[in-house]
């Protein structure tokens, strides 16, 4: 009679649809291409799954395997083109997410970079609210997304990244706090091995999923291990991953992106291997923009051409300027503030924007050739000699006063980039270069401007 009654109880529950399981982290996307996403989320117990498409051209169902991580290949998509997509899983069903394939070589993109969120969590949130409202195309983090590696602590970081997440495709860097036994892991007599189970990295590096290489546009982004920034093997991948990128005649744009610091004028510095190592390759092949963080604030630097921008300010505590650092003839803007940072790309130009949560700018500056009037009404910056590669125009050279929580703060756009007008106009990027007097200029200037108003607002609809 027990037997009886425990199988129609059983019965009842699988007839009536009560959730047999939770989704505990995400949906969350990875590793978007022009032709494919990867689709990640974890339950509270063993279930199958699956993900609902919606395309243009109809609806697809892909499935996902019995088990508690789940990981999917989305394959089959159509260059930047907008998608919809709905988890269910173990009788649970997600909140619906979206998400852009990546574009072909020849269109404008735009992401956003951040890091060391750890477990400053009030910051993070805001940091993370804030990012949700720029439209990127995808994300950096730059690492240390956790203090160590806990079941608890990563729980916390999807549970304040879940909504930026679900839409918004991220690649991310190992940090030197990933690696951090926590007790949990101690007691299970576990290496810190969480960081590879939760990220989708693509696996063509020289060490699985801790260094990588992708191209998003006309751009090659390089994920690099500054935990073994002192490994030659790395050093001979790094080296044969720039030479063919810069082979590649699409290819106009290389980003290298890792956690620590190559020059830092922070609390941890410069890292010594990275520069006998790394930066004669950086230098070589003409590396435009390497995205760091390890140190808790915001810097841009450079040298020899080569931009090095520190985005540590995602929420761990934060670190003034060191005054004796020897790479301060390097540094042109050090802001100690929580931040993040949009990188927009056309063609060969890059603009970096860093603001605060609250959409306060501290920083821009561009690389390469302006070919438009910036769509979001951003800083001008008047191309420099032809050919030239450096760009920057960073408002303040001087490095800001160590010590204040908001040290050197720029009110450039106190508005933030709220601002959705493209601003061009006669005093726009075309006519304000004073190199031609053409009076064609503006209105060229004034039809591209509404072409890539058009182009972004199209791209940011199809997103929403
Ligand atoms: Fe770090």
């Amino acid at each position: 009679m027990r037997k009886f009654f425990a199988s129609v109880l059983a019965l009842g529950l699988i007839t009536s649809g009560v959730a047999e399981a939770a989704i505990t982290k995400g949906p969350y996307l990875q590793q978007v291409t022009r032709t494919s996403i990867v689709v990640m989320w974890e339950t509270d117990s063993a279930a199958a799954g699956e993900v609902r498409l919606t395309t243009p051209a109809g609806q697809r169902t892909i499935t996902a395997a019995m088990g508690t991580a789940h990981e999917v290949l989305v394959d089959g998509l159509t260059a930047d083109t907008a998608y919809t997509y709905t988890v269910i899983s173990g009788g649970a069903t997600a909140p619906t997410g979206n998400f852009v394939t990546a574009p072909e070589a020849s269109s404008p993109f735009m992401f956003v970079a951040y890091g060391d969120n750890r477990d400053g969590d009030a910051e993070h949130m805001a940091v993370v609210n804030a990012m949700r409202t720029v439209g990127a195309d995808f994300g950096v983090l730059t690492g240390d997304a956790v203090a160590s590696d806990s079941a608890t602590e990563w729980q916390k970081f999807f549970d304040v990244e879940g909504p930026l997440l679900l839409s918004l495709p991220i690649f991310t860097s190992l940090g030197n706090h990933e690696l951090l036994p926590s007790l949990d892991s101690i007691i299970a007599g576990l290496p810190p091995a969480r960081y590879k189970k939760l990220f989708s990295l693509p696996g063509n590096g020289q060490d699985a999923e801790r260094n990588y290489s992708f191209t998003y546009g006309n751009t090659v982004f390089i994920g690099v291990d500054g935990n073994n920034a002192a490994a030659t093997a790395q050093r001979d991948w790094l080296r044969t991953t720039l030479m063919a990128a810069r082979a590649n005649p699409m290819v106009k744009n290389i980003v290298v992106m890792g956690h620590h610091g190559t020059y830092s004028t922070s609390n941890h510095g410069g890292t010594g291997s990275a520069q006998s190592l790394w930066v004669p390759l950086f230098e070589q092949y003409n590396v435009e923009l390497v995205l760091q963080g390890h140190d808790h604030t915001y810097e841009h630097l450079e040298k020899a051409g080569v931009h090095y921008v520190t985005l540590g300010g995602a929420g761990a505590p934060l670190y003034s300027q060191e005054a004796g650092s020897p790479d301060l003839p390097y540094s042109k803007k050090y802001v100690m503030v929580n931040h993040f940072a949009t990188i927009r790309v056309d063609g060969d130009f890059m603009e970096l924007r860093a603001q605060k949560p609250d959409g306060t700018v501290i920083d821009t500056f561009s690389i390469g050739t302006p070919v438009g009037p910036t769509p979001d009404g951003g800083v001008v910056n008047p191309p420099t000699d032809a050919g030239s590669r450096d760009g920057s125009a960073s408002p303040s050279p001087s490095p800001s006063p160590s010590g204040s929580s908001e040290g050197g703060v720029d009110p450039i756009d106190p508005g933030g980039s709220a601002d959705s007008g493209c601003g061009c106009s006669a005093g726009g990027r075309g006519a304000g270069t004073g190199s031609d007097a053409s009076a064609m200029i503006p209105l060229v200037s004034l039809l591209f401007c509404g072409i890539l108003v058009w182009r972004v607002r199209s791209r940011r609809a199809r997103r929403s």
